[in-house]
């Protein structure tokens, strides 16, 4: 089997469009996958979804919507515009998942997908539905607001993103990572690792996420 090396996700959680564009055009050629961030979701909708499209052709993007309810309408919305991947909460239901996943496949064939955004209380026997649904990606996440309540990583996380992996899934990490956080998971099958503050609120965006990119290539090359 082919080793895995893992991704570099640039999350962009601008307020604004022009500073997530800014910051896309900085960092875009950088890295792999590119995020359309809640944070500005929210502030513009899947407008940013089609500037990253015509930005980067050939780049796979991902709307975080973070999607509760209406996964179906929601998905699709976000697909038209040019969204390969569209997140769902881990609370929502399986038929918003299920949903979602049938939307965004309708528009992207194969290539779509949904991540389930693991935040607050799921358990290992939801995370089995969510593969039974035929979703196999999952984002292990460290709240903004729990970093900054000082919650830090640790082994209890890694033990978690194991066993995830272990039943199937390809598991992101992400949550105010900077390159320092990386070798704590030297030895884990990491999919991706997503980046938003520590690449986009650099001195030099660009930089940073070759940073990033070096280290991950030490760690799992
Ligand atoms: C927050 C998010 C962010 O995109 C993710 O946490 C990455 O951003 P940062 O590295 O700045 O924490 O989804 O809910
Ligand atoms: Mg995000």
């Amino acid at each position: 089997m082919t080793k895995h090396i893992p991704n570099l996700q640039v999350a962009l959680d601008h307020s604004d469009l022009k500073g997530a564009i800014k910051a896309a055009v900085a960092v875009g050629a950088e890295v792999d996958i590119i995020e359309a961030g809640t944070v500005c979701l929210l502030q513009v909708g899947s407008e940013l979804v089609e500037v990253l499209r015509n930005l980067f052709p050939d780049k796979i993007i991902v709307a975080d919507t973070k999607c509760a309810d209406a996964g179906g309408t929601i998905a699709k919305n976000n697909a038209v515009r040019g969204a390969d991947w569209m997140t769902c909460i881990c609370s929502a239901t399986i038929p918003t998942m299920s949903a979602a996943l049938k939307a965004i496949q309708e528009v992207n064939g194969d290539k779509g997908e949904i991540q389930i955004e693991l935040y607050g209380d799921w358990t290992y026997d939801q995370a089995q539905l969510w593969l039974d649904a035929g979703i196999s990606q999952a984002i292990y996440h460290q709240s903004r607001d729990a970093l900054l309540a000082g919650e830090t990583w640790g082994e209890k996380d890694l033990n978690k993103v194991k066993k995830l992996i272990d039943m199937g899934f390809r598991v992101s990490v992400t949550g105010g990572l900077d390159v320092d956080t990386l070798k704590l998971f030297e030895g884990v099958d990491v999919y991706t690792f997503i980046a938003g503050r520590g690449i986009t609120e650099a001195e030099n965006p660009a930089q940073a996420a070759r940073e990033f990119k070096d280290e991950i290539r030490r760690i799992w090359g």
